[in-house]
């Protein structure tokens, strides 16, 4: 199963939309070195690339919020904070075990139901109000 972007994901702002559809083609190679069965150090690597790319990707984001005066910065950091610590604990699993099934699928599950809710609750509202800040100035 791959993940692909549509214009549902779309938070209305260009810069965000193109590296989110990075990290889509990003997370989509993760899973699919997972469940190709290669070395755990592999996956690992995998997962470090993965972390630099989301650390830019949410710096990011939270410069324009942070532009913006976007209400909601605190709480929207918090959950990036959260996907960062939690891809760390993946990583130190796959370091420990290697992949077993259960841990792939988990990680591919949270990877996606993380990326899909977040993009489609939190980040379209950074982007409407990016907008609508937009409109008005
Ligand atoms: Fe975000």
């Amino acid at each position: 199963m791959k993940l692909i972007w549509n214009q549902k994901l779309s938070v209305g702002v260009d810069a965000i939309d193109d590296q989110h559809k990075e990290l889509i083609n990003k997370i989509n190679d993760l899973t699919e070195t997972i469940f190709k069965g290669e070395e755990k150090e592999k996956v690992v690597e995998f997962i470090e690339f993965l972390d630099n790319y989301v650390t830019a990707h949410f710096s990011h984001e939270e410069a324009m919020m942070l532009k913006a005066d976007y209400p909601e910065i605190v709480s929207h950091i918090r959950e990036h904070a959260a996907f960062i610590t939690k891809l760390d604990t993946f990583k130190r699993n796959f370091n420990a075990t290697g992949h077993t099934p259960e841990l792939s699928f988990e990680t591919q599950k949270w990877l996606y139901g993380w990326l899909l809710s977040h993009v489609s609750k939190q980040d379209k509202l950074v982007g409407a109000y990016i907008n609508s800040k937009a409109g008005t100035a």
